[in-house]
């Protein structure tokens, strides 16, 4: 068991209707609003007006920033930063998935301190303020709406970047799972795999408290009991809800307790390729993880084959690989390269960009023969 401090400031309402108290709460940190949202879905299935009605009942000023897009760029974030300075908000409500939430942080920060966003985002700069955040979630995947990581991609740089910082934490979190009934139905299956590879993100880390992986598994083993049921029914209250709650213990601190760190290599890769192809997030993790476990199949085996029997029944390093990968195929989240359109002439692209950015995991390291493997076995 290693060292570690426990630390989550953010008040999460979970369940139906939770919104219906959102304007007060917002009211306790200022009257004047950002709010922000991506390129539609809230308004065109009432989450907007749900959350408007509120705002405004609570004689709050609202200015709004929309247009945001899934792996969302510092362009947005940058504008957002300028119409919030200019009506001087005081509070942010994003309202959205993942994409969303994470610009709406780094805006915050922006707004707060006057510094540069991508400066923030790549440690260049130490922001000591932010103005509060509320979120009201839309999407389960990511874990945003409870945890400090903000992701942004730089086009121009070529880097999608993770933000880590204690100022990043929300203040409240409403997670109405009525919210995520519109989700169609492939974000709802990349939304599982997110999920999932966050907990094999931590379970790979540095640290083997045995609590912590029975905790881990029963993440998995929930989303992988419920995930296939909700894609045959996705307006289901409860399976929605089951996945949403998922979500949020999966990337909340807690399946780190007990440890040093998480990996992430898998996530790095995943990154890359979101970079290169606009790949949607959850869909680049079900095409990376098989791969990764793969490659550190021998030097894992111990550790793999304890997440097999936990989640799976399963004895061997392979058949917990192969139980993994089917189940992703399952709910029709690619598990290869060939099934978003890439082949054997876009292995050059994806090593440079590995290489470029220097993918790695924090525990276990890649080199650029692994980075040939990797792109060979997600062919
Ligand atoms: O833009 P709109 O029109 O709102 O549509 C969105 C978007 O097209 C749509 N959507 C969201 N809620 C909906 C809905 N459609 C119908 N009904 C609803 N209720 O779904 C699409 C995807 O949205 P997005 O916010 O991009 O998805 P997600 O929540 O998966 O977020 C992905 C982003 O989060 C980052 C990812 O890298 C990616 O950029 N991550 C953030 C993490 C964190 N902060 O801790 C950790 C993760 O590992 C991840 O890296
Ligand atoms: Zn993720």
């Amino acid at each position: 068991m290693e060292n570690f401090t426990a630390f989550n400031p953010v008040r999460l309402h979970f369940g139906r209707d939770v919104v219906n108290h959102l304007g007060k709460t917002v009211k306790q940190f200022g009257n004047k609003v950002l709010l922000t949202y991506g390129q539609g879905s809230v308004k065109k299935y009432g989450y907007y007006d749900k959350v408007i009605t509120q705002l405004k009942a609570a004689g709050l000023e609202v200015s709004e920033y929309s247009g945001i897009k899934p792996n969302p760029v510092v362009e947005d974030v940058e504008k957002a930063v300028a119409l919030g300075r200019k009506h001087q908000v005081e509070v942010i409500v994003a309202l959205g998935g993942g994409s969303v939430v994470d610009s709406s942080k780094v805006i915050a920060l922006s707004i707060a301190s006057g510094l540069d966003p991508w400066e923030i985002m790549t440690y260049a700069v130490n922001p000591e303020k932010t103005i509060p955040l509320v979120n009201v979630l839309t999407l389960a995947a990511t874990g945003t709406e409870m945890n400090a990581a903000a992701v942004v991609q730089n086009r121009k740089t070529g880097q999608k970047l993770g933000f880590v910082h204690p100022l990043n934490f929300p203040k409240e979190a409403f997670l109405d799972p009525q919210f995520t009934a519109t989700v169609p139905a492939n974000y709802t299956a990349y939304g599982i795999v997110d999920l999932i590879a966050h907990a094999l993100e931590a379970y790979f880390g540095e640290g083997e408290p045995s609590v912590i992986d029975s905790i881990t598994f029963a993440i998995i083993k929930d989303a992988i009991q419920w995930g296939p049921e909700l894609m045959k029914d996705l307006g289901n209250y409860e399976l929605r809800a089951n996945i949403m709650l998922d979500a949020t213990l999966a990337l909340n601190g807690l399946t780190m307790y007990g440890k040093k760190s998480g990996d992430w290599g898998v996530h790095g890769m995943g990154h890359e390729l979101s970079l290169l192809y606009d790949t949607a997030h959850g869909a680049t993790l079900s095409i990376a993880y098989p791969a990764w476990m793969k490659l550190k199949k021998e030097k894992l085996s111990v550790r793999i084959r304890k997440l097999g029997r936990g989640v799976f029944g399963v004895n061997t390093a392979e058949e917990t690989i192969e139980a993994f990968t089917a189940f992703f195929s399952s709910i029709q989240s690619p598990v290869t390269l060939t099934e978003i359109g890439l082949d054997k002439s876009n292995s050059r692209e994806i090593i440079a960009q590995f290489n470029k950015n220097g993918v790695s995991g924090m525990c276990h390291k890649l080199s650029n023969d692994d980075y040939a493997r990797l792109v060979d076995l997600m062919l």
